[in-house]
């Protein structure tokens, strides 16, 4: 059985840092903070960089991030030295703490490896912090890569106008693996015999005329009976 961890910090770097507030300030995740379970911090490459030059009053200082590819190509890169300079800045915080802090590295990226509930048990496992780099435009510039190693990784075989949702993505499949996270850890889907299917209220559910009925086993108390049915259901479905 996977041992848990009790706290978990991410980190990450993203030129858009207000898209991730609302998804992770509700519900399970919200409470998880509250309860010093996860904690999240969020660091804007362009805070690591000079404005290139000033404009009018009215106008924000000019912080540019993105530079042509070199050899040619369609869109913008993200620069290496913002990226550099941030990654930079969350090492040496972590660092400075006195507690032994072990880090993981991801760089998002749609040709980066799967990212499967099993990578998201054991960095929650073996990690106390998680850095994850956003990338936005046509990508990176690969030194970033070359230079904090870790992990290039993709949520699936699609391409994302950024790796904010990805993140997401990560961050909540990784926090709902830290003890406590979920009021009853028993929730933990790969603890137990998931059935796809779920039911509750109403036992016969009625729907332009016709009725739709719980299956029988799940109103028997039989519990032996019910979890043999939900992992037949479970195994039927690949869960
Ligand atoms: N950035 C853009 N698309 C992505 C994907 N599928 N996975 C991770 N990061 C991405």
């Amino acid at each position: 059985m996977p041992i848990y961890k009790n706290n978990m910090k991410f980190h990450v770097v993203t030129l858009f840092p207000e898209s991730f507030s609302s998804y992770l300030n509700e519900s399970i995740l919200a409470r998880a903070q509250k309860n010093k379970l996860i904690d999240f911090k969020f660091y804007n490459p362009r805070d690591f960089v000079k404005p290139t030059k000033v404009q009018t009053k009215k106008d924000k200082p000019y912080l540019r991030v993105d530079e042509k590819p070199y050899g040619g190509g369609p869109g913008m890169l993200i620069q290496a030295e913002p990226m550099l300079k941030a990654l930079t800045f969350i090492k040496n915080k972590i660092e400075k703490n006195k507690k032994a802090n072990k880090i993981k590295i991801i760089h998002l990226s749609p040709s980066g490896k799967k990212f499967t509930n099993t990578y998201a048990a054991g960095v929650t496992k073996k990690f106390d912090h998680v850095i994850i780099v956003c990338g936005r435009y046509e990508g990176i510039d690969a030194r970033v890569k070359k230079i904090f190693k870790g992990d290039g990784l993709s949520i699936g075989d699609y391409v994302l106008t950024g790796g904010e949702l990805a993140a997401l993505v990560m961050i909540d499949t990784i926090s709902r693996q830290v003890k406590g996270v979920l009021g009853n850890h028993d929730s933990v889907e790969e603890m137990r015999n998931a059935s796809p299917d779920v039911y509750t209220r109403p036992e016969i559910l009625v729907f332009n005329g016709k009725k739709y009925k719980v299956p029988t086993v799940l109103l028997s108390g039989n519990h032996a009976k019910i979890e043999e049915w939900r992992a037949k259901q479970a195994k039927s479905s690949n869960l």
